[in-house]
């Protein structure tokens, strides 16, 4: 049978379910659980005054091996763009007593809890609706319900979405399952290969700008309607669709080139006409 994949909030548990050695792994793990507390970062986090959560929970320091820690929540994208801490577990951030406060705020192993595996998905997916609408109905995501270790956007993003699996780090993630996620790999590649064109068409556009100002506008529309494609091409990995991932990275990483050289181009014969 497989053994289950070490996603990096399973290692303890995984390592002790392998290792001849399980009493030292428990006497190890009770050590991290009693004396490692969130690390102490900068004081106050500016702008959260008034959410409760945050208030609370910057002085009370909880064992880090619950989830996630508070600076990296700090650190993420969410806490910069407004994304409280009751956004992805409920409770009522208005509130300063912690019992009143934490109504309906469940730990992640119960399977009601909003961040639970069962449940994730759509707590994450009311504010991203495209990758949720993507993802909701692939083999993953029905997965979920029997399997807890089911991919879903906790394994590839982590608890603070401040993540995204690079090819290689693919086997790690998705291996127990798939020895080889060669199709995946093969995919992340090709939208990889496809983005860093699409940048360096943006750069090749940009310099042309006043080389050729007629030819310009049209270039930035095309632009765009490539940034559109990139974004089609995400909802498509969602959808673990592999495949038209692959085709579709392709296509766009050959119009991406023909606007780099066309962009090239217009410069070098500004420049050979003032010559
Ligand atoms: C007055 C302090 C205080 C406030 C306010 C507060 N918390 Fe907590 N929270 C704690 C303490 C202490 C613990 C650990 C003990 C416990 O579970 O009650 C905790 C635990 C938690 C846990 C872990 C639950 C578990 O059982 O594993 C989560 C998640 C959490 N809080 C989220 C929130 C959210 C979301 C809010 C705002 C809606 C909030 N907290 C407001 C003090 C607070
Ligand atoms: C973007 C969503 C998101 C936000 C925002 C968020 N969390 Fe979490 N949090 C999670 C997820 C998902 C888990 C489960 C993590 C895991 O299993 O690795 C978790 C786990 C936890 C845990 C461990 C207990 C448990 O239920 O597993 C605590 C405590 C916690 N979060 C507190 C907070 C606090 C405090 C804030 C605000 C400062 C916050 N979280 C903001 C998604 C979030
Ligand atoms: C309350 C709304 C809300 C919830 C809930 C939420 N997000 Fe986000 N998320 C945002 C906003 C706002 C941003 C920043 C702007 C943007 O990039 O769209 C963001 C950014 C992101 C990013 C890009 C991060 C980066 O740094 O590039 C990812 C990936 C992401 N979220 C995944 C998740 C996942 C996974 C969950 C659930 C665990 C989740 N989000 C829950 C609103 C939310
Ligand atoms: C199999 C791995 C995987 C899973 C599962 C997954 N994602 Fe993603 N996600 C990615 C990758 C890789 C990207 C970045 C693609 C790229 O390079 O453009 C991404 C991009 C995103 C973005 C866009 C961020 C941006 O920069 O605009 C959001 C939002 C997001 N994911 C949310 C989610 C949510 C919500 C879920 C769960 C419903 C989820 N993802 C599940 C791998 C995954
Ligand atoms: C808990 C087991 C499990 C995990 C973890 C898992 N998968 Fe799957 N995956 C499956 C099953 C079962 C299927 C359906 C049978 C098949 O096609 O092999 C599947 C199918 C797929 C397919 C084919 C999609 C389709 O609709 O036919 C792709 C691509 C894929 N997985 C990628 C991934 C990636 C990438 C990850 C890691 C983020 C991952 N899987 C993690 C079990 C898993």
């Amino acid at each position: 049978m497989q053994e289950k994949y070490p996603v990096p909030r399973l290692a303890v548990a995984a390592a002790m379910r392998s290792s001849r050695w399980t009493g030292q792994w428990v006497t190890l793990a009770f050590a991290i659980v009693a004396t490692t507390t969130w690390p102490a970062y900068g004081g106050e986090v500016a702008g959260w005054e008034s959410n409760q959560c945050v208030a609370c929970h910057q002085v009370e320091q909880l064992p880090i091996s619950l989830g996630h820690s508070m600076s990296e929540w700090q650190a993420s994208s969410h806490a910069r763009s407004g994304v409280g801490c009751e956004k992805c577990h409920g409770g009522n951030a208005s509130i300063a007593a912690r019992q009143a406060a934490h109504e309906g705020v469940l730990p992640s192993s119960d399977p009601k809890s909003k961040v639970s595996p069962h449940n994730l998905a759509a707590t994450c997916g009311a504010c991203h609706e495209g990758q949720y609408e993507a993802y909701k109905d692939t083999v993953h995501a029905k997965q979920v319900a029997s399997d807890s270790d089911a991919a879903t956007c906790l394994t590839c993003h982590g608890s603070m979405a401040t993540s995204y699996p690079s090819p290689c780090e693919l086997k790690a993630r998705c291996g127990v399952c798939h020895a080889e996620p060669v199709q995946a790999q093969a995919a992340l590649s090709w939208l990889a290969a496809a983005k860093t064109h699409l940048l360096r068409a943006h750069r090749a556009v940009d310099e042309a700008r006043s080389t050729a100002p007629d030819w310009y506008p049209g270039a930035v529309a095309r632009f765009h309607s490539m940034e559109k494609d990139l974004a089609a091409i995400e909802l498509e990995w969602h959808k673990f669709d592999m495949e038209e991932c692959v085709k579709q990275s392709r296509d766009l990483l050959s119009l991406g080139k023909l606007l780099e050289e066309e962009a090239h181009l217009k410069v070098k014969l500004k420049q050979e006409m003032a010559e």
